[in-house]
């Protein structure tokens, strides 16, 4: 697997399958690569010719007291296993090959709507961050396909909503949550985690798995079985930052009799790690 840092050293490699006809899956990482990472890999293996990978810790899309600074980074760790993964390229450039005037002077890119709540609501600009890189990436890359992880929900319907208004060439699939045995998602942020704190992470998909059964099998009204979660974690020593069910579609409300096309999501710090969830009930 070749790694490249830079812009042009990228395009020269694509340019190259590409005159070769062979088609171009992408998958956007931040990096300290776990096996969820590994299973968006895996599927772009599976629908491009060629397989590119991107390494880029992302200033714009934390805010201040966010964890940019200790984000773990493990480059040769990273390479190694997208090596056995059988991906072609990573791209791992620094701050200014992508922000070029800076990251204050950077355009924006903001996607409305969709990032007004839950995570766009508790981390402002956050989303502006993310669409903005993503959007640069895929000009960079010109990938045919680029998969997303639904571990984080809101993200990939913001890139969705992001690749149809502006009309970008590029398809974007989805990958399934991967998670540890004991259901917790798997997350680059996970060790940050005590090993008590560890042991208690889990709570959070039992929580998700008890919305879904309280709202499906058992009828209770959605608000409140989201109240009830928020307690339940409350009790287990989480700060809940939202616990409730939405419209998987669009991340609106649903409205009360709605039992089709939901999705239960769930932010919560545990002592200073603050980890997100969800559960897409069909
Ligand atoms: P990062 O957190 O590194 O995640 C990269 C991709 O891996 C995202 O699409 C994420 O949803 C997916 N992913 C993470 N954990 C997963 C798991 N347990 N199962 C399945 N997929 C998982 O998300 C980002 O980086 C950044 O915001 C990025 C899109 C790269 C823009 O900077």
């Amino acid at each position: 697997m070749q790694t490249v840092h830079d812009a042009a050293g990228l395009r020269a490699t694509i340019r190259g399958w590409r005159g070769q006809g062979q088609t171009v899956g992408f998958v956007p990482t931040m990096g300290n690569l776990h096996e969820g990472h590994h299973s968006l890999i895996k599927l772009a293996r599976a629908r491009a010719e060629r397989v590119v990978a991107s390494v880029f810790v992302n200033p714009t899309q934390f805010g201040p007291g966010e964890d940019f600074e200790r984000y773990p980074r493990t480059l040769a760790q990273d390479q190694a296993g997208l090596a056995e993964m059988d991906c072609d390229l990573l791209f791992a450039p620094d701050v200014a090959t992508i922000y070029p005037f800076g990251a204050a002077q950077s355009v924006s890119v903001h996607v409305p709507g969709v990032t007004d709540a839950l995570e766009g609501a508790h981390r402002p600009g956050h989303f502006d961050g993310v669409a903005t890189v993503v959007c640069k990436l895929f000009n960079l890359v010109q990938p045919d396909v680029a998969v997303f992880g639904q571990k984080d929900f809101q993200q990939l319907k913001v890139i969705e909503r992001m690749v149809r208004d502006l009309a970008l060439p590029v398809k974007v699939l989805q990958a399934p949550t991967l998670r540890a045995t004991d259901g917790l998602a798997l997350s680059s942020r996970n060790q940050y985690l005590s090993e008590a704190e560890r042991a208690t992470a889990p709570q959070i998909h039992q929580t998700l798995l008890k919305m879904r059964e309280l709202l499906l099998e058992k009828g209770h009204a959605r608000r409140v079985i989201e109240q009830a979660a928020a307690s339940t974690l409350e009790r287990a020593g989480f700060q809940p930052d939202y616990t409730v069910i939405r419209r998987a579609e669009d991340l609106a409300e649903p409205a009360d009799d709605e039992r089709t096309g939901l999705v239960a999501l769930v932010a919560a710090r545990l002592g200073r790690t603050r980890l997100i969830d969800n559960l897409p009930f069909d």
